[in-house]
């Protein structure tokens, strides 16, 4: 898609507020995918950059982050878009509201954004419904989970594991959200022998799972930006113990670094975006020291340049996400750090 086509769309749907653009962006996307007009209005085909991670064949290495598709109902489109990974949800056991609007805010001068959506989502039978209707994708699906918010802390496993049962036979991967910033004390869940609880029950559920159907779902964790050194350690440490398959670096932070000045600062929840970037990036930095390649890991986070999404892997990620740059750039930015990431292979 030309930058220019993207730009006119921008201004159309920022004259929206967030969540309208958001939902009429996606309704928008569904129908020009099923009336087969997508590749046409894109232009180019998703850039060809085939890659094994997890054991999964990836067609190229940038994603679609957890909480655009939070349906799981346009992920053919997003294939079209150029991702070679979508990753829907964050699905939960039972539907929820989600906190009261207004709930999403756009920074513009900071290319940021501010959410506390508080995991609104149709519930996880809808969600994988949604998918064994719609998919029509030949990329990688993974599908992002996580606790109900009534859910007390510590009956979560419960949840998690209701997920992982109801979406393992659409899913390739499965990534596990405990690092959301809107859900009430749901990081408590990282600190490291919760983490370490709630993984062994997840790696012997897969187990069970993969031997009944022969198939293997890799289990990925989804962490916060905001954690000390020693937390990184630790948890990385329960993470190569627990033999995770992968690691999702980052969530949104609750810091407003960057975007003090902001009319939006004051917004409570999890920010995302160009500010962002260091954070997410020093946080994948040191797990990617800790870990040594261990565990593959995903790096999203403040990508709004081809040459963020190469950093990213640069900084130790095998594969990249994005979600606010997306926002803010379309299009254009998922092929361009696509090719960007395909050339610094080549070298
Ligand atoms: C998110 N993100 C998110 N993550 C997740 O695991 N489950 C979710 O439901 C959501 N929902 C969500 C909603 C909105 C409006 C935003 C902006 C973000 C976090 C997202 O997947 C990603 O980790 C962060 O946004 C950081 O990446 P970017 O946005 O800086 O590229």
């Amino acid at each position: 898609m030309s930058p220019y086509l993207y730009n006119l769309a921008k201004k159309f749907l920022f004259c929206l507020d967030p969540e309208t653009a958001h939902k009429v962006t996606l309704a928008g996307l569904r129908t020009a995918e099923h009336l087969r007009m997508l590749p046409a209005l894109v232009g180019n085909k998703p850039v060809s950059d085939p890659v094994t991670v997890m054991g999964l064949q990836f067609p190229n290495r940038v994603g679609l982050a957890a909480g655009m598709d939070k349906e799981a109902n346009t992920v053919a489109a997003f294939g079209q878009l150029g991702f070679g990974f979508v990753e829907v949800g964050t699905l939960t056991p039972r539907p929820q509201p989600g906190n009261p609007k207004p709930r999403l805010f756009r920074c513009i001068p900071q290319q940021a954004i501010i959410n506390h959506m508080g995991i609104n989502n149709p519930g996880v039978d809808e969600g994988v419904e949604n998918i064994r209707r719609t998919r029509r994708f030949k990329g990688v699906l993974g599908v992002n989970i996580s606790k109900n918010k009534v859910t007390p802390n510590a009956e979560a496993h419960q949840d998690y594991l209701a997920c992982l049962r109801a979406v393992w036979d659409v899913a390739d991967y499965v990534a596990i959200n405990f690092s959301c910033p809107n859900v009430p004390n749901l990081q408590d869940l990282a600190k490291a022998d919760s983490a370490a609880d709630l993984l062994s029950l997840m790696k012997s559920e897969q187990a069970n799972l993969s031997s009944e159907t022969g198939r293997y779902v890799p289990l990925v964790m989804k962490v916060s930006p905001d954690m000390s050194e020693a937390q990184i350690r630790d948890l990385a440490h329960v993470f190569q113990d627990c033999q995770l398959d992968g690691l999702i670096c980052t969530n949104t932070t609750t810091t407003r670094e960057g975007v003090e000045d902001s009319p939006h600062a004051s917004q409570s929840g999890g920010m995302s975006g160009k500010p962002l970037y260091n954070r997410a990036n020093e946080t994948l930095a040191a797990f990617a020291q800790e870990l040594q390649g261990s565990i593959p890991i995903i790096g999203v986070g403040g990508i709004t340049t081809p040459e963020d999404a190469v950093n990213k892997i640069k900084a130790g990620a095998s594969l990249v996400q994005l979600y606010s740059g997306f926002i803010y750039g379309g299009p254009p930015l998922v092929h361009a750090a696509a090719r960007a990431i395909r050339d610094h292979f080549a070298g």
